[in-house]
């Protein structure tokens, strides 16, 4: 079966994620099924994330936890409980080594040395926008581990670059809630359906138009941005194009990807490499991008060859239609 052909597996829109996985995994004939376990895992963790939001105005759950993490950045309560429940059902999983999380400052061992694969996640990403009912989103990044199995982890296997991922997706918690993954053959969208408690295959083989009239960045900072960019979004308003912005990035990039457009959140004075996490936000959305048939990149690099040195490093990022991040990068 052909690349294209087996990313469209013979499955009709509506059927659940969970069959999909499975049928997913009978395209590779060695599979051992850890990875399918893998994103059941993270697909469960969501269902009870997407419990906790729904229920956020009533319980007291949301505002600030009280503390700030790694990155100086208040933490929401939200966020501490959402790294809880994905880190809780990836240790009981037990296919996943290690996580790194945007919440944590270190590699979180989860001491499955037999284990083959390590997790990069920003648990709650946009979680600023909860206590105003704002969309929200999960960002998770799956890497095979570079050390041997039964060997403790090591910085190499968490400082990966983000072309050795080996499936990466996003959960949006909006008007509907959705599960969107690729496993490198192209990336399919689920709707959760809470009546059945399930996620339904809603959008298959998802592509990205290859330009659209929409740019998403904070305008706010843009007296520091680079004149590049200065540039390219006067040569939007110019064309028309309506200016976007959410401030949840997976709501930003889940509607690009439906309708065309470019996300950018470059450089400015107060964030010289940007505030994106390369580990938590930009290497996942940047494969599904590609994979959708768009692009991303760091101004002048694709983001996924970009070698990192820190777990917690920002970088500049430009993502979404191929035409339009060809013109605002120089790449
Ligand atoms: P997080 O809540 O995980 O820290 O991420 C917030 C990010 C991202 O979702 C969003 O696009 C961006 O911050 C917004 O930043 P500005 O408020 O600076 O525009
Ligand atoms: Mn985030
Ligand atoms: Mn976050």
């Amino acid at each position: 079966m052909g690349k294209a052909e087996n990313s469209r597996i013979a499955l009709p829109v509506g059927s659940n994620l969970d069959r999909f996985i499975m049928r997913n995994q009978e395209g590779f004939p060695f599979a051992s099924g850890e990875l399918s376990q893998l994103i059941r895992d993270l697909a469960y963790a969501g269902k009870v994330v997407n419990r906790e939001i729904n229920r956020a105005g009533l319980a007291d759950i949301t505002g600030a936890y009280g503390a700030e993490n790694v990155q100086g950045e208040a933490q929401q309560n939200l966020d501490v409980a959402a790294d809880i429940r994905f880190t809780r059902a990836l240790k009981k999983g037990g296919e996943v080594a290690a996580i790194i999380s945007e919440e944590v400052e270190d590699v979180i061992d989860l001491n499955n040395p037999r284990a083959k694969y390590i997790v990069a996640i920003d648990p709650l990403d946009g979680s600023s926008n909860i206590d105003v009912n704002v969309s929200v989103g999960t960002i998770f990044s799956i890497y095979r581990r570079v050390s041997p199995m039964g060997s403790p982890v090591i910085k190499e296997d968490v400082l990966q670059p983000g072309k050795e991922q080996v499936a990466a997706g996003y959960i949006l918690y909006g008007s509907s809630t959705m599960f969107v993954y690729t496993t490198g053959k192209g990336v399919n969208g689920f709707t959760y359906e809470p009546s059945l408690g399930e996620y339904i295959l809603s959008h298959q083989d998802m592509k990205i138009p290859k330009s659209g009239s929409i740019y998403s960045v904070n305008e706010g900072a843009s007296a520091s941005f680079p004149k590049e960019v200065k540039d390219y979004i006067a040569s939007c308003k110019e064309r028309g194009y309506s200016a976007r912005y959410i401030g949840s990035l997976v709501a930003d990039f889940h509607r690009n990807v439906l309708k065309g457009g470019i996300y950018i959140y470059p450089s400015t004075e107060k964030a010289p490499n940007g505030k994106l996490r390369l580990m938590y936000e930009c290497n996942a959305l940047a494969f599904i991008a590609e994979e959708a048939g768009g692009k991303a990149t760091d101004g002048s690099k694709r983001i996924m060859e970009i070698q990192p040195t820190s777990l917690h490093q920002r970088v500049p990022f430009f993502v979404g239609s191929k035409e339009m991040v060809k013109e605002a990068s120089t790449l």
